[in-house]
């Protein structure tokens, strides 16, 4: 594991973006796993400033992301299909059929967690995936518990994750409690994995997955017997390390 520690969230932005942008440099194929939440946001924001300026070339690029809420539909602005149009795709010239996420609308969810797996060995696995990490050290929406998932699957997400994202809708029950999401084994299996974080409010979990024993306790433990992880992470995220 190498660890990054830059002063706030725009280096944080800056840096992830450039290995990022170097991975499509290298691979202009290449396959990227995504990630949303708003530590990526910057991240997204750098590599559209890439390929406004003629560095960047998404034509070949193709991309999974981690996760969907069960139940929203692509065009509801709290799903997660709307938030990666809206913060990337529609900016850079990545084509619609090579970008890919879990379905939340799909009625059998048996299927839906199948057929997204087989897109990802289809694409012949993630070069390079982009985590951000849950203040519980969920990663995706693989969260704390005594057993974790492989493959992709219908997570139940935890109360404090219902809590997290409350400030993004109207009401309780408006919150989604289940999303489809890729599996421990599906993120291990990345080439590369790149983890952003940034803020106090992932203080106190950081430790604990750079250092911290590998536990199912914190999904992003495990990360340490990944051989090519990258955390890059603001002084305020790493305060109490
Ligand atoms: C959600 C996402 C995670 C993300 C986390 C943190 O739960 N499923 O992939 O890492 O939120 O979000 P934020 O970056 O907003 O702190």
């Amino acid at each position: 594991m190498r660890v990054y520690k830059v002063k706030n969230y725009d280096e944080m932005s800056r840096q992830a973006a450039g290995i990022i942008a170097s991975m499509i440099t290298l691979n202009p194929a290449c396959v990227l796993g995504l990630a949303t939440g708003s530590t990526p946001e910057g991240i997204y924001r750098e590599l559209i400033k890439g390929y406004n300026n003629g560095d960047l070339d998404f034509s070949e690029v193709k991309s999974v992301n981690l996760d969907e809420y069960q139940g929203l539909d692509p065009n509801n602005d709290q799903s997660y299909y709307y938030y990666m149009t809206d913060k990337l795709f529609n900016h850079v010239n990545i084509k619609k059929e090579n970008y890919h996420l879990p379905n939340g609308l799909a009625e059998d969810a048996a299927k839906e967690c199948a057929r997204y797996d087989e897109i990802i060995k289809s694409l012949g696995g993630v070069d390079l995936q982009l985590l951000g990490i849950g203040i519980n050290g969920h990663i995706g929406f693989n969260e704390p518990s005594e057993k974790l998932e492989k493959d992709v699957h219908l997570a139940k997400l935890t109360e404090s994750t219902i809590n997290a994202n409350a400030r993004f809708f109207k009401s309780y029950d408006d919150i989604p409690k289940h999303a489809f999401t890729m599996g421990v084994r599906t993120i291990m299996s990345a080439r590369k994995i790149v983890l952003a974080a940034s803020g106090k409010s992932k203080a106190e979990i950081m430790p604990a997955v750079i250092n911290g024993p590998i536990t199912t306790a914190v999904p992003a433990s495990l990360l340490q017997l990944h051989p090519d992880v990258t955390i890059i992470a603001d002084e305020d995220a790493l305060s109490l390390l």
